[in-house]
């Protein structure tokens, strides 16, 4: 039976994968952040935080203990936190490059050994926000930029030990994401930042109310796992694939520019 290890398995994507996975015949394991949240899953789970050392190592070596093989890896484990570059604290930042970039990165070196063993996956749940930056989105912004380029690197790194890399990218799906993240402490309801903060508060009502069933993101997450076919960029959603064809074209467009202007020194 196939082994896969998905982090943030106590709601949204990473259930809603996790639950797929088992459903298919794959034996799963999907972490959780406290005692009691796996209750009721039909999925083994284990408590553990991406951001803490000592869980890392050991979600490292439940993997070992399971036979040394890991066929599939899924950094699904994230925050979304708002905030301008002006008010985000550095701890605040800290804590969402940690969760979603370092934590992603050090669970994946943890495993690396058993996904060699195995030429497994690593499916890096990443963003459109990994591709294309928005207001008040720098911090997460940041770590769905570095979490892709990480996977690039990773890439080439594993290809000759026959792992495979994929990076999802979806849009707005209905998960607790919108309401479980934190926003910046010090968000002033009148200062500089106020049109963006009711633009961002907007966002996340529609998004936990009205953006798109996350079926659709957990099959792609799914076929990523299962399907040696999948490509490395997967870009997600209602209208997601041209988000990222403009920004392309547009980095394009800069590149142009930025020749032009070099002649002119
Ligand atoms: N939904 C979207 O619109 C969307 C769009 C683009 C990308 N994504 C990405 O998709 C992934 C899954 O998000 P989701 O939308 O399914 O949201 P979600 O339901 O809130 O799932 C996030 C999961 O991560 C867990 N988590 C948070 N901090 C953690 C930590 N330090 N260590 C381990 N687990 C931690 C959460 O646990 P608790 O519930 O216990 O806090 C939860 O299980 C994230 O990487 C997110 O950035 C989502």
């Amino acid at each position: 039976m196939p082994f896969a290890l998905i982090t943030g398995t106590s709601s949204g994507l990473g259930r809603g994968a996790a639950e797929r996975l088992t459903a298919v015949g794959w034996d799963v394991v999907g972490t959780v952040l406290a005692a009691g949240q796996g209750d009721g899953l039909d999925f083994e789970t284990v408590v553990a935080d991406v951001t803490d050392d000592v869980d890392v190592a050991r979600l490292g070596a439940l993997v070992h203990e399971r036979g040394e093989r890991l066929d599939a890896l899924v950094n699904n484990a994230g925050v979304a936190m708002s905030g301008p570059w002006e008010e985000i604290t550095a701890t605040e930042l800290r804590r969402q490059l940690g969760v979603n970039l370092v934590g992603a990165m050090a669970v994946t070196g943890a495993c690396l050994p058993a996904l060699r063993a195995a030429k497994g996956v690593v499916v890096n749940i990443s963003s459109v926000s990994g591709q294309a930056g928005d207001p008040l989105m720098g911090p997460y912004n940041a770590s769905k930029f570095g979490l892709e380029g990480a996977s690039e690197a990773l890439r080439q790194e594993v290809r000759p030990f026959g792992v495979r890399v994929v990076l999802i990218e979806p849009g707005p799906f209905r998960t607790p994401i919108s309401g479980a993240s934190p926003q910046a402490a010090a968000r002033g309801s009148d200062g500089p930042y106020a049109e963006h903060w009711k633009v961002i508060d907007q966002w996340l009502a529609w998004h936990a109310e009205s953006s798109a069933d996350p079926q659709q993101c957990i099959d792609a997450i799914v076929g990523a796992v299962t399907r040696a076919d999948a490509p490395f960029r997967i870009p997600v959603g209602d209208g997601i694939a041209d988000v990222v064809r403009k920004h392309a074209a547009s980095l394009i467009r800069q590149a142009d520019a930025a020749d032009a202007w070099l002649r002119t020194l």
